[in-house]
């Protein structure tokens, strides 16, 4: 089996050959820059990880391994435009860059070529790993509008919190270990436990990207820091402030989310000041940290050697101390 580090060389050397398209350069140089600004690479990379568990020959499913990469790319640029933030990888995102029409258009596009590269090889089991594409695809429509629609709701509670991120995040995770699987002929079984692996891990990976979302290095973290603060996104850490804080902290926390007009640095710096009174970053990393331990319940039960799931569980331990 190869190593994680030998598979992201081979993930990233794949990448950087792609070819998304010629003309118009205007609808397919964002996508060479957003592929190319880099990124952790964490979906190809549990892809070929899961495929690894089962079989050698993990050169066999790279286009559909860069395919889950392609599709995240795209919900990233889209995303940016919904969430306004300037800032990916460290550099301009794609609206800004260019403008939201571009945005939109060369993310489409994106969505298509995921297609094709998953389906640019005849395989046993394509429709199935088409089917279960096919719902995450949806799934991560309706996981980004939740999220959207909750900006505007005064509350939200921790299931309805943890059901939007399931959806926006944690089901491409499970998408692209389950896929693995498939592509590897491995049992139904395991293909549903590597996808309940993927969902726990899932929703602690973005838990703890909430968490970045305040916390972090801004240099680092190569997003704008307190973005979430900013629009209000109903975060576990905004739910359970609300829940926690009393009397004057509340009102506090509360005027800020009502307010309209707001100098950005002094509404950033002050819920994350309520944040720290509460011990709100400890909060999320416990919850977090559950949902991890959860997560590798799930991978115990995939029928696998131990010394490759041990190289699986070592990486996804990664995305909990991770700083970006
Ligand atoms: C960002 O995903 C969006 C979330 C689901 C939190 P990543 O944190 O995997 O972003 P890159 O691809 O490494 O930049
Ligand atoms: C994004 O969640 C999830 C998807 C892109 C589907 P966020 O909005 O928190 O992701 P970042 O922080 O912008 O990467
Ligand atoms: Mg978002
Ligand atoms: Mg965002
Ligand atoms: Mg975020």
């Amino acid at each position: 089996m190869k190593s994680t580090e030998q598979l992201l060389e081979l993930i990233s050397k794949e990448i950087n050959q792609q070819k998304y398209g010629v003309e118009p350069d205007e609808l397919y140089e964002p996508i060479r820059y957003i592929m190319d600004l880099g990124g952790k690479r964490l979906r190809p990379l549990l892809a070929t990880l899961s495929y690894s568990l089962f079989k050698d020959d993990v050169k066999s499913i790279i286009p559909q391994a860069i395919a889950v990469e392609v599709f995240h790319n795209f919900t990233l640029m889209h995303d940016d435009i919904m969430d306004e933030a300037p800032l990916r990888r460290n550099k301009p995102t794609v609206h800004e860059k260019w403008n939201n029409n571009t945005a939109i258009l060369s993310g489409d596009v994106m969505l298509v070529k995921a297609y094709e590269m998953i389906m640019s090889e005849e395989h046993p089991r394509i429709m199935q790993v088409l089917k279960a594409f096919n719902r995450c695809a949806a799934e991560v429509c309706e996981g980004q509008q939740m999220d959207m629609t909750f900006e505007t709701r005064k509350t939200v509670d921790e299931k309805e919190y943890i059901e939007m991120i399931k959806l926006k995040t944690a089901v491409l995770l499970g998408f692209s270990l389950e896929m693995g699987g498939l592509l590897a002929d491995t049992t139904e079984e395991n293909g549903a436990a590597l996808r309940n692996f993927g969902i726990n891990i899932g929703i602690g990976f973005q838990l703890k990207d909430d968490l970045l979302d305040v916390y972090a290095d801004a240099e680092k973290f190569g997003k704008q820091v307190g973005g979430d603060i900013i629009s209000n996104k109903k975060t576990f850490l905004l739910i359970r402030a609300l829940e926690l804080a009393k009397g004057k902290q509340k009102q506090e926390l509360e005027n800020w989310i009502s307010k309209t007009a707001f100098d950005v640095k002094e509404k950033v710096s002050a819920v994350t000041e309520i944040y720290n009174q509460l011990k709100i970053k400890e909060l999320t990393e416990e919850l977090m940290n559950a949902y991890f331990i959860k997560g590798f319940e799930s991978l115990k039960a995939v029928e696998a050697p131990l010394h490759k799931k041990a190289i699986l569980k070592k990486f996804a331990e990664g995305l909990i101390n991770r700083e970006k």
